[in-house]
């Protein structure tokens, strides 16, 4: 899988030199700016179990990195089906939550597992499919925010 993916990639790169087109040129440079990330997958694909899975299998690396294995699983759990950094959506933005609960990451990770109603509206957020690290990455995230 994953040397398909950098064959994938690489041929990406090389029809990028060769086309030469503006179409190519886009692709390398999407390419390249979520390289950090790994890959682009679909929820429901058999990669997206994967995406989740790397930063943890890196050890945590990610998430010294000034948190960015919490948005990369902000992406990966959908999270953004509901959510946005600035702006209210379903749920409410994730700058607003990161002020409401400032130092208070375990609320925030609790909320995240657990699902959560009446604290911002009457649509009520259901549990998340998110383990106990994913949901306390995501929170460290949030409040990275602040
Ligand atoms: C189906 C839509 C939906 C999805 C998917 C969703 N949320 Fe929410 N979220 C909401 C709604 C609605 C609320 C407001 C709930 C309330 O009023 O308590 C909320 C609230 C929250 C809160 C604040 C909880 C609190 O205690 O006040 C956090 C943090 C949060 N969401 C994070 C996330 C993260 C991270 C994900 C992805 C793993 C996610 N949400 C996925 C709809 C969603």
């Amino acid at each position: 899988m994953t040397i398909l993916k950098k064959y994938l990639a690489a041929s990406a790169a090389m029809l990028a030199l060769v086309a030469g087109n503006s179409f190519a040129a886009t692709d390398e440079a999407i390419a390249e700016r979520i390289k950090p990330y790994g890959t682009v997958c679909v929820a429901g694909d058999e990669c997206a179990n994967e995406v989740a899975a790397a930063p943890a299998a890196a050890g945590g690396d990610a998430a010294a990195g000034g948190g960015s294995e919490g948005e990369a699983l902000f992406s990966a759990k959908a999270c953004v089906a509901c959510h946005s950094v600035d702006n209210k959506v379903v749920g409410p933005a994730m700058k607003e939550v990161a002020a409401k609960y400032a130092g208070d990451a375990d609320h925030i990770a609790a909320s995240i597992k657990n699902g959560s109603s009446g604290n911002w509206g009457p649509i009520p957020m259901p549990p998340n499919a998110v383990n106990d690290e994913e949901a306390a990455a995501l929170a460290e995230w949030i409040l990275s925010l602040n």
